[in-house]
């Protein structure tokens, strides 16, 4: 499949599925930077091609790396109970992260890692199309909302997100591996952040 089919046009919700599949095939083999080095497998993406409510974190971790799956280490397991915890399962929301290659020991994602992946994103966003988009900490943060304000700054308010053929509310919250760290303040903060998203998702489709 050339790169133009790839990022091309917008696809009918029924072939979302399809065109993510077929979009995730081509990712795996990518090598536009220098993550592609040091990875196991590509980690494109995980959950429902037509979610209403979709998460961007920042990059796979070791666990994610091995497993080929977004969020599935401790960090995953804490963003898994605030899905239930609002009545949702992580087989109804679509889950992506902002680099798709673990970064060498973890370190952070470097701007040009970033940019090189970012029309993967894209592309996911332009398939799923949420309604709710959940970015997780700072990395997600900063490139959707196109700000460099943090995420303590910004989290506790909503955004209205249009890019890559999709208007969504965008909720901005602390990524799971801060909230483990930091404690009861943290993990209530997130818990009114996902209160705000249930919120969100129980106003309806926007006229
Ligand atoms: N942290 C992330 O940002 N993404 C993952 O997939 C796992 C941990």
């Amino acid at each position: 499949m050339s790169a133009e089919s790839l990022f091309g046009g917008p696809h009918p919700a029924h072939q979302a599925g399809d065109a993510l599949a077929d979009v995730g095939r081509a990712a795996a083999a990518c090598e536009l930077c220098g993550l592609a080095r040091g990875r196991t497998q590509v980690v494109f993406g995980t959950g429902a091609p037509d979610a209403e409510l979709m998460f961007v974190g920042e990059g796979p971790g070791e666990q994610e790396d091995l497993q080929g799956v977004p969020f599935v280490g401790r960090a995953g397991k804490l963003l898994t109970q605030l899905i239930e915890g609002i009545g949702l399962t992580r087989d109804d929301v679509y889950i992506a992260n902002v680099v798709k290659c673990r970064p060498p020991g973890n370190r952070d994602p470097l701007p040009d890692e970033i940019e090189a992946c970012a029309p993967w994103l894209d592309r996911q966003l332009e398939l799923v199309r949420p309604r709710v988009l959940v970015t997780l900490g700072n990395f997600a943060t900063k490139l959707l909302l196109g700000t460099s304000d943090g995420i303590t700054k910004l989290r506790g308010r909503e955004f209205a997100f249009g890019r890559a053929g999709t208007e969504a509310v965008l909720v901005p919250t602390l990524h799971p591996a801060a909230v483990l760290r930091g404690g009861g303040q943290r993990l209530a903060e997130v818990r009114a952040d996902f209160v705000r998203v249930k919120r969100l998702l129980a106003r309806g489709a926007p006229a």
